[in-house]
């Protein structure tokens, strides 16, 4: 799969120190367009899929300002390491934690996902998830031939994305330039699904399912946010959002253990 410099780590890093104020205005402590209306909701029923237990190592990749990880870290006794490549969202997911009321630890770390294996031993970890952080990647082939390392055998590896794909019969040109401009817009490598399918099964990765995520899905947050930030982004009124929303792009959920 190709590499590319354009929206590379740096500039995620760059673009997360401008706008991680403005997602938590928005967003709150969970910076995810696909939500549930009850937002730990949407936690639970991941934790319910990944088999989270107590005991468990668990790696949360590009945590944010440590919504998630909180949510799970008060309800089991887990250790979770949350990794995000903002330094500014980890001195918020710290504040955060101190006002948390835990059973488990959580441990917030500027780290680069790309760089696992440089950072945990081999075999680590029970549970690595990605909740809408993997798109920012430049090389997923690299990150994900990093959680292999360090995912103990049977872990498992949960990814929640946005992929290419319209939910309405749209025009395939304005697809592709509704793709790029949100890209641009948002630091993204929006990819097909099959070309993260393909790297799991390449790596060893046995597939569990593939499907739309099985929540009450409220997009409310995202879409405010777009709304309020189209201005700033200096995007053209006409395009690519719709009142719709983005009906470009699918929210899918991908489900795999490490077999090999
Ligand atoms: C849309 S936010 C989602 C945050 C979090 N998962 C949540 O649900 O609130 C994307 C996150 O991915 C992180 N991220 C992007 N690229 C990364 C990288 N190379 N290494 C670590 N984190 C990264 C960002 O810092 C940010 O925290």
């Amino acid at each position: 799969m190709e590499q590319s410099s354009h929206n590379s780590t740096e500039k995620v890093g760059q673009y997360y120190a401008e706008w991680t104020d403005r997602y938590l205005e928005s967003f709150g402590t969970y910076f995810q367009a696909l939500q549930t209306t009850e937002q730990e909701d949407l936690m639970w029923y991941i934790a319910d899929l990944m088999h989270l237990g107590n005991g468990m190592k668990v790696l949360d990749a590009g945590c944010g300002v440590g919504g998630p990880a909180l949510s799970l870290a008060k309800r089991f006794e887990v250790q979770i390491e949350g990794i995000t490549i903002s330094d500014n969202q980890v001195a918020y997911a710290e504040e955060n934690k101190a006002r948390a009321e835990l059973r488990g630890s959580v441990n917030f770390s500027q780290k680069d996902f790309h760089l696992l294996d440089e950072y945990y031993p081999e075999n680590h970890f029970d549970i690595i998830y990605f909740l809408e952080s993997l798109v920012h990647s430049n090389d997923p082939e690299r990150v994900i031939r990093a959680v292999r390392k360090v995912l103990k055998p049977q872990g498992v590896l949960y990814i929640k994305d946005l992929f290419k794909g319209p939910r309405n019969p749209v025009d395939p040109q304005y697809v592709e330039y509704a793709i790029q401009a949100t890209n641009e817009q948002f630091c993204l490598h929006v990819r097909e699904m099959g070309d993260i399918l393909n790297l799991l099964t390449q790596y060893g990765f046995r597939l569990s399912f593939c499907r739309t995520p099985e929540v009450d899905q409220n997009f409310d947050l995202g879409n405010a946010f777009t709304a309020k930030y189209l201005f700033q982004l200096k995007m053209d009124q006409e395009g690519p959002w719709t009142d719709e929303g983005f009906i470009f792009l699918h929210w899918m959920e991908v489900l795999a253990h490490k077999h090999y």
